[in-house]
Formats: C-alpha cells, structure tokens, sequence
C-alpha cells in the first residue's frame, strides 16, 4: 500500500473479531472492529477495564491472532504471518511497552536495552552509545550498569521504556506505559514519547487510564465492549 499525497496508512483492523472460550462460555474481546491509522498518529486508546484495549494492542503486535478479520501493518496482512514472521515483524518493527516490565534479571539495564536493539543496530559500539542515550532520556544515565533487582519498580519501567524507544520502531505499542511511575516520571515518559513520535515519525499506539493524556493525541480511540464508541480529535471532551 503506497500512499501518495495522502498520509500513508500503516495500521489497519479490517472487521476484526477476537473471541476467548472460557469453559462453556465465549467471551467477545472484540467484536467487528475497523480501524485505519496513518504513519505518524499518535492514538491514544481510552476504555474501561475489559473493553478490549490490550486486546487491540496485541492484534497489532501479532502477540495474539483474530479469531476472525484482518490485520495489516504497512500494507501486509500481520495477522496471516507465520510464528517466524511474526517473530520477525515485533523485532524489526515494532516497540512494545507492558505494564510489567520483563527485564531480563541477569542482564544490566543497558545489557536489557542493548538485547532490544539487537535486531536492528550491528554495531556494538553504535548499540551501546544508543542504549546509553536512551536511558539517559529516561533519567537513568547513572545507573546504567545497575541489575533490575537493584532498581525501583519505576526505574524498572523506564529501563523497559528505554528498550522499546532506542529502536526507534516504525511503531510503538505502550500499554498503560506509565501505571508504575510517579506523576512526573509519568510525565516525562509521556513527552517522551511524544518526542519521538515527532522527531523519528514513530507512529504511537498508547493505552492509558490517564484522560489528561488525551491532549497529547492525534486522535483519540474510544472502546466499549470490543467496539469503537466514538474517535475525536485532539480536544475532545473525553
Ligand atoms: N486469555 C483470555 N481468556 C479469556 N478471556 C480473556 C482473555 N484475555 C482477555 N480476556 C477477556 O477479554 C476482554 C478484553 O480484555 P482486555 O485485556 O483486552 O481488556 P482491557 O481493556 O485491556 O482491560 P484493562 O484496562 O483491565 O487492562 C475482557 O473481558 C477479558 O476478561
Ligand atoms: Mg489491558
């Protein structure tokens, strides 16, 4: 799919269902869902709890497949990928942030953000400066060489935060990226990625609690049940 003039899409759900069995009973995680988002959006997801915005996340990510639907991500059908593909795509492509962090425990915070970049920076020297670079961005410039069990839950998250950003992916996914950090950490982290969304283009995806996030957005995606409730521009009463 190669826009011309118009901004080009990178993400799109067409007519996505994602349904769990639960003993004798189906749970619709997500029912009918399309949604095109063009390079560059910076979407924030808002939603009640159980409306489907993880979900959502992962149908992008290809952590998890449609039961049925299609996903696409530049132009390819992501969610018709094999394992190996898919595997490929999230470390090529793609940032993800979770609200639990997964460090690696035996590997330093700049061992942890060096890992991420591995796919996409040959240079060991070039990695390290980047790792380095990002973790300084995260205010952790001086604690680069601490193991996860010798840092916060909130210096964790950043470390977490750091690894997804230093790729400098073509998209990010953050899922509630900042449900550990103080309110100006938070902050931080949300201008952060705002940052990069404008310099590098990175398209961003976000889910958050957080409604005075919402300023930040492009375009904000509302959830309900699975379905969109309703999208607004940056401003909308949320
Ligand atoms: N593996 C699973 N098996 C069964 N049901 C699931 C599974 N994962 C999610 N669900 C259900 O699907 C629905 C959507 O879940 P999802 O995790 O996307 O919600 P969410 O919007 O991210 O909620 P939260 O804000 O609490 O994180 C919920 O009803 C949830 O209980
Ligand atoms: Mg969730």
């Amino acid at each position: 799919m190669s826009g011309e003039g118009a901004a080009m899409m990178i993400v799109e759900l067409r007519d996505v269902c994602k349904e769990y069995l639960l003993g004798e009973t189906t749970v619709h995680a997500m029912r009918h869902l399309s949604l095109a988002i063009d390079e560059g959006e910076f979407v924030v997801v808002l939603g009640p709890s159980g409306c489907g915005k993880t979900t959502l996340l992962n149908m992008v990510s290809t952590l998890d497949r449609p039961t049925s639907g299609q996903v696409f991500v530049d132009g390819e059908e992501v969610s018709a990928y094999t394992d190996s593909e898919r595997t490929r795509f999230r470390a090529k492509k793609v940032g993800l942030v979770f609200q639990f962090y997964n460090l690696f425990p035996a590997l330093t915070a700049r061992e942890n953000v060096e890992i991420g970049l591995a796919p996409v920076i040959k240079d060991a020297a070039v990695m390290r400066q980047r790792a380095e670079e990002y973790l300084r961005l995260v205010g952790l410039g001086d604690q680069v060489d601490k193991f996860p069990a010798q840092m916060s839950g909130g210096e964790q998250q950043r470390v977490a935060i750091a690894r997804a950003l230093a790729k400098e992916p073509r998209l990010l996914l953050a899922d509630e990226p900042t449900g550990n950090l103080d309110a100006e950490s938070g902050e931080m982290v949300w201008q952060l990625l705002r940052e990069l969304n404008e310099r590098t283009g990175t398209t961003v995806i976000a889910v958050t609690h957080q409604t005075d996030v919402a300023r930040l957005a492009s375009r904000i995606v509302h959830l309900r049940s699975g379905q969109l409730a309703d999208t607004g521009q940056q401003g909308a009463v949320v």
